[in-house]
């Protein structure tokens, strides 16, 4: 479904961000992306939501190469990827509902669909009750699962997260994952970066090791640290 490959990301200022990477993941996988700060991993999945451009080296998803599309055929793209960030980027002064509609209503969603779909949306990340409040009444955690499920609202193929539990506890991070599990089994594919050793070791999912912009490790059901001698 993505196919990363031979990528390089130079940076306007020099920086060596990514050297020759190759990855495929397939439909319906769960990959943790990780790796120290700086080694890659926001650089990554900026290519694949293609706010980027690489400067060598191709992405393709479901076959057709992204880094060659026309300007006019990027929103339809994002329209699959549902992304998930650290800092919520949420509308403070909309309830939680407009926030997850606000992602139906940019692509033209009638207003029926709107009101079957933001429910249910809610529903899978457990914030049915919270509908009507503001995000800023709401706990780190409650804001986070409202990103996921406007994220999730348009049923993309791909969820893109990036370190989406990094500014909460572990029990309120479980709760995130939990979702993102949810979510994985009804068949997106999710690609999430992170620094959380204790949810990638709970996890056992596919781990892809980014150390100073090169690929170093990609295990199948893997750990945060290599045991292997
Ligand atoms: N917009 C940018 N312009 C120039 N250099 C950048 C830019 N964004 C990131 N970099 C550099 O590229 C390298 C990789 O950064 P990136 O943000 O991908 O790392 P990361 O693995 O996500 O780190 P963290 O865990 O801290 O989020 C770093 O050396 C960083 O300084
Ligand atoms: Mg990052």
């Amino acid at each position: 479904m993505i196919e990363v490959q031979q990528v390089s990301m130079v940076y306007p200022n020099g920086v060596n961000a990514l050297e020759q990477i190759n990855i495929c993941i397939e439909r319906g996988e769960f990959v943790f992306v990780v790796g120290e700060s700086g080694a890659g991993k926001s650089t990554l999945i900026r290519l694949i939501c293609r706010e980027y451009l690489p400067s060598k080296g191709s992405i393709k998803i479901h076959g057709r190469d992204i880094t060659r599309l026309k300007r006019r055929e990027v929103p339809l793209l994002r329209r699959n990827i549902g992304v998930v960030f650290q800092d919520f980027r949420l509308l403070n002064n909309r309830t939680v509902f407009d926030n997850v509609a606000f992602a139906m209503q940019v692509i033209g969603s009638t207003g029926r669909d709107v009101r079957k779909r933001v429910p249910e949306a809610l529903e899978l990340v457990g914030l049915t009750g919270k509908a009507k409040m503001k995000p800023l009444e709401l706990s780190g955690g409650e804001q986070q699962r409202v990103c996921l499920a406007r994220a999730i609202v348009n049923q993309p193929a791909l969820i893109i997260a990036d370190e989406p539990t990094g500014n909460l506890d572990p029990k309120t991070s479980m709760g995130i994952m939990d979702a993102l599990k949810n979510i994985n089994i009804r068949g997106t594919t999710i690609i999430m970066a992170t620094h959380a050793k204790e949810i990638v070791d709970t996890m056992r999912q596919r781990v892809v090791v980014l150390e100073g912009g090169k690929l170093v490790r990609d295990e199948r059901r893997g750990e945060y640290t290599h045991h292997g001698c």
